[in-house]
């Protein structure tokens, strides 16, 4: 006789739909945008920006944002903040929501900012990253970054620890 397994068994038992990143769209952030950035923000890193900090980021005229959003409600599942400054441009936070990562969207985020920071005609792309953040840090490498800095006891951690960052930078 056949070995049919019951019903919900590992065998069958249906997985939960995986995200779908073909349904994620890259738009500039604006100044509306700050709320669901800060609650972006929020569930990724210790201590978060609120919302008045990227405001004031936004309103600064050098600033360059994206967000990645999915859904109907849009939700906003990923963010890239940049700043440019004569020819050179600084990723100044970047996140992509748990359930939403290993998808390509930091990566789409990164080239996003990249290609804006080229077309601002900058000729460097820098950013800091903790020497432990060990998803970023692949990313980072995979995307061309080199180490060109450290600076010690960087980050101050909610358990009091401390921990490194590493400066990074992309040439243009
Ligand atoms: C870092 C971060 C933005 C990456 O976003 P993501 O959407 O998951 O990244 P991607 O799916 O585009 O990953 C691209 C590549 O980066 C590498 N990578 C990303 N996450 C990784 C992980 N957890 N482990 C190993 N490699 C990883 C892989 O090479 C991956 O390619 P692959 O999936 O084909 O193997 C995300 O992990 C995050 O939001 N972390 C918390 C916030 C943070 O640390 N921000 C950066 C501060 S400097």
């Amino acid at each position: 006789m056949k070995n049919t397994p019951p019903p919900n068994t590992a065998d069958n038992k249906s997985d939960p739909p995986k995200n779908d990143a073909g349904r994620v769209s890259m738009l500039w952030a604006t100044i509306e945008h700050a709320e669901e950035l800060a609650n972006c923000h929020k569930s990724l890193f210790d201590p978060p920006w609120d919302q008045a900090s990227f405001e004031q980021f936004l309103a600064h005229p050098g600033s360059t944002a994206l967000i990645a959003r999915t859904g109907n409600p849009q939700e906003t599942v990923g963010f890239i903040v940049g700043q440019l400054a004569a020819d050179e441009a600084e990723i100044l936070t970047f996140g992509v929501r748990k359930d939403w990562q290993r998808l390509g969207l930091g990566r789409r985020l990164v080239e996003g900012l990249k290609r804006a920071a080229q077309r601002g005609e900058a000729k460097k792309l820098f950013l800091e990253v903790a020497d432990d953040n060990m998803p970023a840090l692949v990313l980072y490498s995979r995307l061309g970054f080199k180490d060109v800095g450290r600076r010690q006891a960087y980050y101050k951690r909610a358990d009091g620890k401390t921990a490194d960052a590493l400066v990074l930078s992309l040439t243009l």
